[in-house]
């Protein structure tokens, strides 16, 4: 049976010390040991994939190896699971020239990011565990840690590389317009196109903590928000979201992150709320781009569930969903799935129809998480983007 074969399921002993099942991704030999000493990359199945790991043989339950994968119906789901915005942006990155993506690259690609290759970041005074593949520059594939110069995001492969680095680096804060300032917040606008190699390196960074979203080599056509915490050693980041300079499908944001030591903190629906604003400014309603992840999901609907409650436990009388929509700049969409989600929608004559019990809503409230950071709009000091001639 041994070594087993990539595609295998079994089940493994994680860090709760219980057995979970998973499937091997990958397999590599370890360096001076016998033939059929290997340890495997193992996928647990009913956990998001940051938490793939490479782990010994002893952790793995030989008894329950099952063989028989059905390989196909897996491809199925995973190109279900892209959009076509996404297959577009995989096309323009992997296979140039073509219109549709086919099935064999998609697979590709996913053979391509399956296995984590950086482990830990260093960035600042923090040191980070990575969560998924990110595609950095081949000469960096050897490398288990990167440095990162917290300001210009400049990647380095030895710490005395960084060191040397940060003595005749002089940003202090991320190149571009600062539009928000409260307290020590502040927030930062980039443009893609006038500094494309800080675009490059955010989106290098932020793809070791976002799964099913490809890199955009094509920075050009997105605005950074780059939000940071202050002191007087400079602006460090905190997290940012990017948003197309032109969307088709009216997304107002493209990926968000917070940076893992900073989550649970408020910051992510600081960051949604602040690109709701920027809808509101422009006059138009937004959505994030699709899929969304798991904590994305959990983020948003959190937002919009507080967002739209409050509006409804204060409202006196009828409100419709394009009303909630001209309030908020939330894509009616989301209204109707998030107050179909807390059953306060019924179909009524042909129309929909908010039923808002204070109680109830009391209760959804409280379900919802705490409402985040809040962003003064009076310290927002921004005009939307305009193409220079
Ligand atoms: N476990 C359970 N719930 C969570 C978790 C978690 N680990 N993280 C966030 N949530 C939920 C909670 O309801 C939380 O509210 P609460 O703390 O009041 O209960 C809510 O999401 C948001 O919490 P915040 O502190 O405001 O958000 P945070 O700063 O942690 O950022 C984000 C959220 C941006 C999604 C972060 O988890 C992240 O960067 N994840 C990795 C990248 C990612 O998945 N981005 C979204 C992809 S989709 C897209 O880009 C369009
Ligand atoms: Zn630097």
């Amino acid at each position: 049976m041994l070594p087993l074969e990539v595609g295998t399921r079994v089940l493994c002993r994680w860090r709760d010390n219980k057995y979970h099942p998973v499937k091997v991704i990958e397999r590599r030999k370890l360096p001076g040991s016998g033939a059929n000493d290997y340890e495997y990359y193992v996928h647990y199945t009913e956990f998001n994939r940051r938490l793939d790991e490479w782990v010994k043989l002893e952790q793995l339950d030989l008894d329950s190896v099952e063989t028989v994968v059905d390989e196909k119906v897996e491809d199925k789901v995973t190109s279900l699971k892209m959009t076509r915005h996404q297959k577009r942006k995989i096309d323009e990155t992997h296979v140039e020239g073509h219109e549709e993506l086919d099935a064999a690259s998609l697979r590709e690609h996913e053979e391509f990011t399956k296995v984590k290759n950086i482990a830990t970041i260093e960035l600042g005074r923090y040191e980070i565990e990575t969560w998924y593949f990110s595609p950095f520059p081949p000469e960096y594939n050897d490398c288990v840690k990167l440095y990162f110069c917290e300001f210009c995001l400049n990647f380095m492969k030895r710490k005395e590389q960084l060191q040397r680095h940060m003595r005749k680096c002089d940003l202090k804060h991320p190149p571009g317009d600062e539009i928000y300032r409260c307290g020590t917040l502040s927030m930062f606008e980039v443009d893609g196109k006038k500094n494309k190699v800080y675009g490059q390196n955010l989106c290098y960074l932020a793809k070791l903590f976002l799964d099913h979203k490809t890199l955009y080599y094509d920075v050009d056509l997105f605005l950074f928000y780059v939000l940071c915490e202050c002191d007087d050693r400079g602006c460090h980041m905190v997290g940012y979201f990017s948003k197309e300079k032109h969307s088709e499908e009216s997304y107002n944001l493209a990926c968000i992150l917070t940076l893992p030591p900073y989550q649970r903190k408020g910051y992510g629906k600081f960051l949604i709320a602040f690109s709701y604003e920027l809808s509101k400014k422009e006059g138009k309603v937004g959505t994030p781009e699709r899929p969304l992840s798991d904590l994305g999901l959990l983020s948003y609907r959190g937002y919009w569930t507080r967002v739209l409650l409050d509006i409804l436990k204060k409202h006196k009388g009828n409100i419709s969903i394009k009303e909630l929509s001209d309030m908020t700049a939330i894509k009616a969409e989301d209204i109707l799935t998030t107050l179909q989600t807390l059953e306060l929608i019924q179909y009524r004559k042909g129309q929909h129809v908010i039923c808002a019990d204070p109680k109830v809503l009391d209760r959804h409230l409280k379900a919802a998480g705490r409402g985040g950071l809040d962003v003064d709009v009076s310290k927002l000091i921004w005009t939307p983007y305009k193409e220079q001639s």
